[in-house]
């Protein structure tokens, strides 16, 4: 039988029926979310059939470049897209289907079993309040009972766990005193402040220095490991996901290409686009220096209102049959041709995709590795995506 993870909280008393949290079960299930804005050009198809499920405890990484429709599928989950977008498809949360949710239902979910840390930590701090004052309303939004000392105590406590200086000192600042880091610090702690049970981070660590950036990844592996959540993890970087996700899907388009756990999508990549992603990554050459990748991806994303007919992905892609069936047929995300992790790829060519070595798609591009001299700046993340990638691929099988 399942096994019960989670008692249920006291503070949970008013919400809609919830099932239990059991090991196995999906906690979170996205089903053909589409999201579309009307724009004065037509239609904008921002995300367009997106599917994953998130299980207890587990770290979910979602990659794609700038414009793939990342946050946008976040914000509907949370129900805080504007009125104009047009949602469907399916979101269930722990059996509640969300999507038909009455919204003073889905108010109490949300920062409490189910919470975001927003893209830009800036503009989600207000200025004229004290950054305590901020974490102490989101507890108190979910636990009005607690006392005012034991929700600066908790504040305190996040502000600590969240690797805040001088929590005491600190908790009475405004947003302004606090660093980059720091206010991204506080977003977590603010976020974590009900101890959801999914937690959805969008580019938490984009926009700060490398150093800021591991010290956060190691903040949210610390609140998985004492709140049990599981971690909804968005970046553009494919390093950062090697470093903390056990599963990935990547985008491109508004669309999944490619999913599976993270080894797979490392060690064996069959969309062009996560090759390409990942030929750009940094390596380590023989002497453990870092070297850059010059490999880039052709092209740019394209408009999401005027998508390319057939694979989204032809016109930029090195490996497209064309005419048919690249230009011409839409692939499906279908399973590849052997089922470890769950490996699906939306690509005509999967199959054939098991030979290409990223590595290769490099050298055919012509570029060299160069050699950089501050081979410190490496973050744990990029540390860890190297090595995995410096494995010879025999030893992987
Ligand atoms: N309110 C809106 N109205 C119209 N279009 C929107 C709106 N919000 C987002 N979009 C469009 O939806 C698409 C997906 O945007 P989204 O913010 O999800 O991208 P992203 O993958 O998070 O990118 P980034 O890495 O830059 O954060 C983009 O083309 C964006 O311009
Ligand atoms: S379907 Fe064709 S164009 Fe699309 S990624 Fe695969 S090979 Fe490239
Ligand atoms: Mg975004």
């Amino acid at each position: 039988m399942a096994q019960d993870l989670k008692a249920e909280n006291p503070q949970d008393v008013g919400l809609p029926p919830l099932d239990p949290i059991r090991a196995g079960e999906p906690l979170l299930s996205v089903r053909d979310l589409k999201v579309r804005f009307k724009t004065d050009d037509g239609i904008l198809k921002a995300v367009d059939g997106v599917s994953y499920d998130v299980y207890p405890n587990e770290v979910v990484g979602i990659v794609g470049e700038s414009g793939s429709g990342k946050s946008v599928s976040s914000l509907a989950i949370m129900g805080l897209l504007p009125k104009s977008a047009e949602v469907t498809g399916e979101i269930v949360f722990r059996g509640q289907d969300l999507l038909h949710m009455d919204e003073k239902d889905r108010r109490k979910l949300r920062g409490g079993r189910l919470a975001m840390v927003f893209q830009d930590a800036l503009a989600a701090l207000n200025p004229v309040f004290t950054v305590g004052d901020q974490i102490a309303e989101a507890i108190a939004a979910h636990q009005p009972k607690m006392g005012k000392q034991a929700k600066r105590k908790l504040t305190m406590d996040l502000l600590d766990l969240v690797g805040i200086p001088n929590p005491s000192a600190r908790v009475d600042q405004y947003p302004h005193e606090f660093s980059g880091g720091m206010r991204q610090r506080a977003m977590i702690a603010m976020s974590i402040a009900n101890e959801p049970d999914v937690l959805i981070a969008d580019e938490p660590t984009t926009a700060l220095d490398v150093t800021i950036q591991a010290q956060v990844l190691e903040v949210l592996e610390r609140i998985q490991d004492r709140t049990n959540s599981a971690i909804v993890l968005i970046t553009h970087d494919l390093g950062v996901v090697a470093g903390v996700a056990d599963r990935v899907v990547v985008m491109y388009a508004g669309r999944p290409v490619e999913t599976s756990v993270v080894d797979e999508i490392f060690y064996h990549p069959r969309h062009p686009y996560t090759i390409g992603l990942m030929a750009s990554l940094p390596r380590l050459d023989a002497a453990g220096a870092r070297t850059e990748r010059l490999y880039r991806i052709k092209g740019q994303p394209p408009s999401l209102i005027f998508l390319p007919s057939g694979c989204p992905f032809h016109p930029r892609c090195e490996f497209a049959e064309l005419p048919a069936p690249c230009s011409t047929i839409r692939p499906d995300l279908e399973l590849v041709d052997h089922t470890y992790g769950r490996h699906m790829a939306a690509c005509h060519r999967r199959h054939d995709m098991a030979d290409v070595n990223p590595d290769e798609l490099h050298a055919d591009a012509g570029a060299e590795l160069e050699a950089v001299e501050d081979a410190a700046v490496i973050t744990p993340a990029e540390a860890k995506a190297m090595e995995q990638l410096s494995v010879p691929t025999e030893e992987q099988e």
